[in-house]
């Protein structure tokens, strides 16, 4: 008999690799945060630690809601993620331009969430688990509001620091 037998399976087959993601990430930040040179953009990251936590807290909850212990998963996809993103910060890189790959490893971990908070939330909609389904919910719009604040930081400085330094 398979292992993933329904979609209940598969919710909690997807908050096991949320819940190891969301732990991979509250450990990067920090070094993020470090190599981030204008303030806003520490800000920004500094604020997300935060939410971060916050966001384990609620899944810790819907796994309690679901019956389950909250446990993690091995997320090969954010250790990918945050692995390239180490790489990139060992670059030697102008910090105008550091700046700018921060933003984008960031962006390519946000989208990595949202589309996994999308899937759980649907998922969650469809067997009526209602409790469940607003606590990912709210997850899935702080990662949307940050992708979106990113792209505003990114437009507004960080890129056109990054083509004044290469000039
Ligand atoms: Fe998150």
């Amino acid at each position: 008999m398979a292992k993933l037998k329904s979609l209940d399976d598969l919710l909690v087959h997807e908050l096991q690799d949320l819940y190891n993601a969301e732990g991979q990430i509250v450990r990067a930040l920090p070094k993020m945060i470090k190599a981030a040179n204008p303030p806003e953009l520490r800000a920004a990251f500094e604020e997300h630690l935060e939410q971060t936590e916050g966001q384990i807290e609620r899944l810790e909850q819907a796994f309690k809601l679901l019956g389950m212990p909250a446990k993690g998963k091995k997320c090969d996809g954010m250790a990918g993620l945050l692995e390239e993103g180490k790489k990139m910060m060992e670059e030697d890189a102008e910090p105008a331009v550091m700046d700018a790959a921060l933003i984008s490893a960031a962006q390519k971990v946000e989208h990595y969430e949202i589309a996994s908070y999308g899937c759980v939330c649907t998922y969650a909609e469809m067997l009526g688990y209602e409790q469940v389904h607003d606590l990912l919910g709210q997850n899935l719009e702080e990662e949307e509001t940050t992708d979106e604040k990113l792209t505003m930081l990114a437009e507004s400085v960080i890129n056109v620091e990054a083509e004044e330094a290469g000039e």
